[in-house]
C-alpha cells in the first residue's frame, strides 16, 4: 500500500467532459493533464457527461462511439481507474434525479443569465428546455458527491457559481446537506484553435486529435495560422501574436523556446519549419498515449469493464445522498406511518 490518504480524508473533487469523441490538444492542455496530476492529491471522480450532450439534440448514432472514444482518450492519458472513479454518466441515472429535484431550488432567471444560454439559445428557433436547464444537471453531477472541488476552465466559471448558489439556497430551505464547492479555474488559460482565433473545439474543426498518428498530427498542424501580418518568409514575425507560438509554449523547453522566438523576429526561420517543429513535439508528447489507447481500442471489454466498475462505485455514493435529499423534501412517505 501507498502512503496516500485514506479516501474519506482527501478533498473530493469532480469534473466532467462532454463526448464529442476522441479528445484534442485543447482537452488535454486545457484539462486532462490537470486531471491526471490532481489524481495524486485527491479523490477523484471523472464522468463522460453524455446526459448533458443530448440537451441541445445531438446524434445518438453517433453518440455511443464518441462515448467510447473519450473514456479511450481518458484511459490513454493516464486517468487511472484504481485511483480514480471514472464512468459514464448515463449509467447512474441519479443525477438526472437529483438535477429534477434540484429544480425546485432554481429560478429560472438564474438560468436565463448564464452567459452559455444565450450563446447556445441564439442558435435555436424553438430552445430544448434543456439548453436553459443545463446548469442544473451540472449542479446535480456535482453536489451528488458532495465534491469540494471541480476543476474547470474560465468558460465554466459562471455555471460553477451557480452551483454554489444552488447548494446555498437548498441548505437554506431543506437544511444543510451541501458543501459549497470551490472552482478551480485552470491556468493554461483559454487554449486557441489552429484558426488562431476561437477556442480549441471538436465542432470549429481546429484542433489538433489527441491520438493521431505523426502524419496526421503534421496534416493538421501545417494548417495553423500564424502572426496575421507575417505574409512572406523575409517578413519578421511577432511570436507575441502567433498561436503556434503559444502552442510551442507548452512543449518546448525554455531555451528552445527563445531560440524560435529568436529566429521568429529575424526572419531567419519560415512558419512552416517552426510548425514542423511543434508538429514532431506534439507527435513525440503523445506517443505513449497512441500506443495505450491502441492497446484499449483492441480490448474494448476492458474498456467497458472499467466503466461499469466506476459507474458501480459511483452509485453507491449517489444512492446516499439522493436518499438524504429525497428525506430532506419530504420525498419519503412512509414516514407517515410512523407513530
Ligand atoms: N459543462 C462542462 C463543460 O462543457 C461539462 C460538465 C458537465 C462539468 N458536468 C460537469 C464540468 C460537472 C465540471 C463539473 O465543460
Amino acid at each position: 500500500m501507498t502512503d496516500t490518504p485514506a479516501d474519506a480524508e482527501r478533498t473530493r473533487v469532480f469534473s466532467g467532459m462532454q463526448p464529442s469523441g476522441e479528445a484534442h490538444l485543447g482537452n488535454y492542455l486545457g484539462a486532462l493533464r490537470r486531471w491526471v496530476a490532481m489524481q495524486e492529491e485527491y479523490d477523484c471522480i471523472w464522468c463522460i457527461v453524455d446526459d448533458h450532450a443530448i440537451t441541445a439534440g445531438g446524434d445518438p448514432v453517433e453518440l455511443p462511439g464518441h462515448t467510447f472514444d473519450l473514456a479511450v482518450s481518458f484511459l490513454a492519458v493516464g486517468l487511472d481507474p484504481e485511483r480514480a472513479t471514472i464512468f459514464v454518466q448515463s449509467d447512474v441515472p441519479e443525477h438526472t434525479e437529483l438535477a429534477w429535484l434540484l429544480n425546485a431550488v432554481t429560478p429560472v432567471g438564474d438560468l436565463e443569465r448564464m452567459t452559455q444560454y444565450k450563446d447556445k439559445s441564439q442558435r435555436f428557433e424553438s430552445v430544448p428546455a434543456g439548453v436553459l436547464n443545463y446548469p442544473i444537471l451540472q449542479a446535480a453531477d456535482i453536489l451528488l458527491y458532495k465534491a469540494g472541488a471541480v476543476p474547470v476552465g474560465e468558460d465554466q466559471r459562471q455555471h460553477l457559481e451557480l452551483t454554489r448558489e444552488i447548494a446555498r439556497r437548498f441548505n437554506a430551505t431543506y437544511g444543510e446537506t451541501f458543501p459549497e464547492p470551490e472552482a478551480l479555474i485552470g491556468q493554461a488559460g483559454r487554449i486557441v484553435g489552429l484558426d488562431g482565433d476561437a477556442k480549441m473545439s471538436k465542432s470549429l474543426g481546429n484542433t489538433v486529435p489527441l491520438l493521431a498518428e505523426p502524419d496526421a498530427v503534421w496534416e493538421r498542424v501545417r494548417t495553423a495560422v500564424t502572426d496575421p501580418q507575417r505574409v512572406r518568409l523575409s517578413d519578421p514575425g511577432r511570436p507575441e501574436h502567433c498561436n503556434v507560438f503559444s502552442l510551442h509554449r507548452h512543449f518546448a523547453s525554455e531555451e528552445e523556446l527563445e531560440d524560435i522566438a529568436t529566429q521568429c523576429r529575424a526572419a531567419t526561420r519560415g512558419c512552416v519549419d517552426c510548425k514542423r517543429i511543434l508538429s514532431d513535439h506534439i507527435a513525440d508528447a503523445f506517443a505513449p498515449y497512441r500506443e495505450r489507447a491502441a492497446h484499449y481500442t483492441a480490448h474494448p471489454g476492458e474498456v467497458r469493464d472499467i466503466l461499469e466498475a466506476g459507474a458501480e462505485k459511483a452509485r453507491t455514493r449517489a444512492k446516499e445522498t439522493l436518499r438524504e435529499v429525497r428525506s430532506r423534501m419530504g420525498l419519503d412517505w412512509r414516514r407517515a406511518l410512523e407513530g
